[in-house]
């Protein structure tokens, strides 16, 4: 569905991205994992065109989508939620799900998908004309990945969706985030959490320093010694 040809990006002198190659299956739980600045942002911004790549394809069930604009790249079905939430503080719950279906017009869908967000998550739809600025933490997080849900998407991209949430928040995000691959949505994965992630996902790669030096099942990964050690705290 999603396949990245040695991307490589480069903020000024910082080469971010080091020639990635990886495949996103239909169908399928991707997740990337890496320590703090490895590159993993940088790899969802560019595959959304937020950032420009300099050498490399991004390639979009066979098209070649390197360089397309952001909303051309949602209007195909690909959402990003990105680090650190990012609602809109001014607006209303039920205003920030709106904006999130911006690209759509079918609006039989549309509604579909926002009945479908107020049941994954009935604490927006209590709190649906509250200020988003003014939610707890998870429950702008829980914003954010019901906006992005808004787009309909074929590939979900989360950014860290679990960061500063208590436990009990953040084993609920991934069990929606089950739920929402369960309905039939591809899902790429970036998490801090590496053992959540590794246990939910088919496959996995493992970004260090803008190079991917590993990838396997999930499970394979779970039960590396080099990975327990240096991202599951083990050992
Ligand atoms: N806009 C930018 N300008 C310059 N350098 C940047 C920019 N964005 C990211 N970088 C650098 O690129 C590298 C990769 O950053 P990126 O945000 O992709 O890492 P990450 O893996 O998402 O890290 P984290 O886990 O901390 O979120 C880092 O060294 C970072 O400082
Ligand atoms: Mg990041």
């Amino acid at each position: 569905m999603l396949k990245l040809e040695n991307l490589s990006v480069y903020y000024g002198g910082i080469h971010a991205l080091r020639g990635i190659d990886i495949e996103v299956a239909e169908g399928k739980i991707i997740t990337l994992i890496g320590a703090n600045g490895a590159g993993k942002s940088t790899m969802l911004n560019s595959i959304v065109g937020l950032v420009k790549s300099a050498t490399g394809k991004i390639l979009w069930n066979g098209e070649d989508i390197t360089g397309n604009d952001t909303k051309d790249i949602v209007s195909r079905g690909l959402a990003l939620v990105p680090e650190g939430r990012h609602v809109f503080p001014n607006l209303t719950v039920e205003e920030n799900l709106r904006l999130g279906a911006y690209a759509r017009s079918d609006h039989a869908g549309i509604k579909a998908d926002h009945d479908r967000c107020y049941d994954l998550f009935p604490r927006l739809k209590e709190r649906a004309r509250q200020h988003a600025g003014t939610m707890s933490g998870g429950e702008q997080q829980m914003l954010a990945v019901a906006r992005g849900l808004m787009s309909s998407p074929k590939l979900l991209m989360l950014d860290e969706p679990s960061l500063g949430l208590a436990p009990l928040v953040s084993k609920m995000i991934f069990d929606i985030i089950r739920e929402i691959h369960k309905d039939g949505t591809t899902v790429l994965l970036i998490e801090q959490n590496a053992h959540a992630a590794l246990e939910i996902a088919d496959y996995a790669y493992v970004l260090e320093t803008g190079v991917i030096t590993m990838q396997g099942t999930g499970a394979a990964l779970l039960n590396d010694d080099g990975i327990r050690k240096a991202y599951l705290g083990e050992g």
